[in-house]
């Protein structure tokens, strides 16, 4: 792996512990104003000392976040559907390398769904977007297993993640499951998990440990982050389960102090 790739893959995941939080808020791309990043700016720069990068567009990046922040940041470069449509897996490429790089991001991603009507599209959508990232050193970010109404089992999820690195990607970002530890071990490069819809602090809290505990190289977390009723609190918390090893309910012993204080 050349230097400008494997530089860019530490920034993203800290080789201390090989881990990361990165703090995702790129939904609008298909959802619109989404609960809590309504309007984006006020949400996100309170976040951002407590990230270790950042998964978000390139309209996001461009008007809400000032350039001085040096985090790291993960591109989102796919879309192509909205909510509106029942079908959510005709996504193509939506932002050039060349664009990425002069964005100055770690990485790029890109959705793909199996099984579905547009796997094809998706997977050689993949398959072109890492020849261009490995053509400057950029890695790139495989996205599985966002839709609706899916079995998000050991099974699916272990052929989302493998196809995907199969393909080339760098990282690869899933859903947590029972047995998560064999997704993990079927999946030759980092595996992050995503939060998922908002439920409660200590849930989402002990879906990031389970996630580390059996093997994940951290969280790509939104929601469960931003529409928290203390997203700063909420963050640290996430942080130091993933980073320090604290149990989830120490981290949400911390959490409440923190709202509370
Ligand atoms: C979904 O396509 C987006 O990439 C989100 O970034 C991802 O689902 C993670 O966010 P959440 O933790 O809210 O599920």
């Amino acid at each position: 792996m050349d230097f400008g790739m494997q530089n860019r893959l530490f920034r993203i995941i800290n080789p201390k512990d090989n881990k990361t939080v990165m703090l995702a808020v790129d939904h609008g791309y298909f959802m619109g104003p989404t609960g809590g990043l309504e309007e984006p700016k006020k949400t996100i720069e309170p976040l951002l000392a407590y990230a270790d990068s950042l998964m978000l567009t390139r309209g996001i990046l461009r008007t809400q976040i000032a350039p001085s922040f040096s985090i790291p940041l993960v591109l989102r470069v796919s879309g192509g559907t909205s909510i509106l449509k029942d079908d959510l897996s005709d996504e193509d490429i939506t932002v050039s390398m060349e664009d990425a790089i002069r964005l100055n991001v770690c990485a790029v991603a890109i959705s793909i769904f199996i099984g579905s009507d547009h796997e094809r599209q998706t997977i050689v959508n993949l398959a072109k977007l890492i020849d261009k990232g490995n053509k400057y050193g950029i890695p790139v970010l495989a996205v599985t297993a966002v839709g609706r109404e899916m079995a998000r089992d050991v099974r699916y999820l272990s052929l989302c993640c493998r196809i995907a690195a199969e393909t080339g990607a760098s990282i690869v970002k899933t859903y947590y499951c029972e047995d998560f530890e064999k997704v993990v071990k079927t999946c030759p490069v980092p595996v992050v998990v995503a939060g998922g819809k908002k439920v409660s602090e200590k849930e989402a809290l002990n879906l990031a440990y389970n996630a580390v505990k059996h093997g994940a190289s951290g969280v790509d977390m939104g929601r469960n982050i931003f529409q928290s009723v203390n997203p700063v609190a909420m963050i640290k918390a996430v942080k130091s389960v993933v980073h320090d090893d604290i149990t989830p309910d120490e981290a949400y012993d911390k959490f409440i102090a923190k709202f509370i204080g």
